[in-house]
């Protein structure tokens, strides 16, 4: 049973983590920015009780991110899995028509954010079994993979969780925890649209197993559902 802590979990990717998490037994911490109004995760914790605790978490409030530390320290003494799962879309501006607000705002939950959470939840985090701190970053975010061009804020915000995320692989490496980015697939929610290739259910799944099988030397990399290398 692993202690788990995801972000943005009342709808999309990070409801799916939820559930599957709660199906196989995990402990699971959801944050969300409106509990009393995540019905889903209300319908998840009539099924499974005591193992899902929903926390109120605007990622981009630091106040609300101290909260949730000692929230979960209330019901554990250590994390085993950080899923900094919510992220923005950011807009479709294109150059010529950019702000300084949207690509901002962007920054601060795709990329900020999830760094913050993780600096938080270190403590937490060193006293976890085997502990990983696992960021939903985009294909989008690869420099390598762009040749299409456009979505400014979105490719550049996750090209910086990935940035961010290797030096905290070679930060934290001699604490045995291990941190890795993980693109989930064009995904049917809100943000991926009816048209994705991939169902929550399926990429979550993945998602998972690719979690489940990490090892210390896969820290610092980036991943794809089905756990293939993406080029950064
Ligand atoms: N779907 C895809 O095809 C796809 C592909 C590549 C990467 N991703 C990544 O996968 C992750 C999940 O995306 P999704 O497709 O599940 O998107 P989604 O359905 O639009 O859900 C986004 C989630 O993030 C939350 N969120 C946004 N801003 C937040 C904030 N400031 N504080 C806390 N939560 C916040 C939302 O909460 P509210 O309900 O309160 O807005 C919602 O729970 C994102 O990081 C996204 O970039 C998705």
């Amino acid at each position: 049973m692993l202690r788990v802590f995801i972000t943005g979990a009342n709808r999309g990717i990070g409801l799916g983590l939820a559930g599957q998490c709660l199906q196989r037994g995990d402990r699971v911490f959801a944050g969300c920015r409106n509990p009393e109004q995540a019905t889903e995760l209300h319908r998840l914790q009539d099924q499974h009780g005591d193992r899902l605790t929903v926390l109120p978490l605007d990622v981009t409030d630091q106040s609300a991110i101290d909260s949730a530390v000692t929230t979960v320290e209330g019901f554990v003494d250590g994390l085993d899995l950080l899923v900094n799962n919510a992220g923005v879309g950011g807009g479709e501006d294109p150059f010529g028509q950019l702000a300084e607000e949207g690509l901002i705002d962007t920054f601060r939950v795709n990329a900020v954010a999830p760094i913050l959470l993780a600096q938080a939840m270190l403590p937490l985090l060193k006293k976890g079994q085997r502990p990983v701190i696992a960021s939903v970053t985009s294909r989008m975010g690869s420099i390598a993979d762009n040749g299409s061009g456009g979505y400014y804020a979105y490719r550049a915000s996750k090209a910086a969780l990935n940035m961010l995320h290797k030096s905290l692989a070679v930060d934290l490496a001699q604490q045995g925890i291990i941190t890795v980015v993980l693109h989930p697939g064009w995904v049917r929610t809100d943000m991926g649209g009816q048209g994705g290739r991939l169902s929550v259910e399926e990429s979550v799944a993945g998602l998972l197993q690719v979690v489940d099988g990490l090892t210390e030397t896969d820290s610092g990399r980036f991943f794809d559902w089905r756990g293939k290398k993406v080029p950064w």
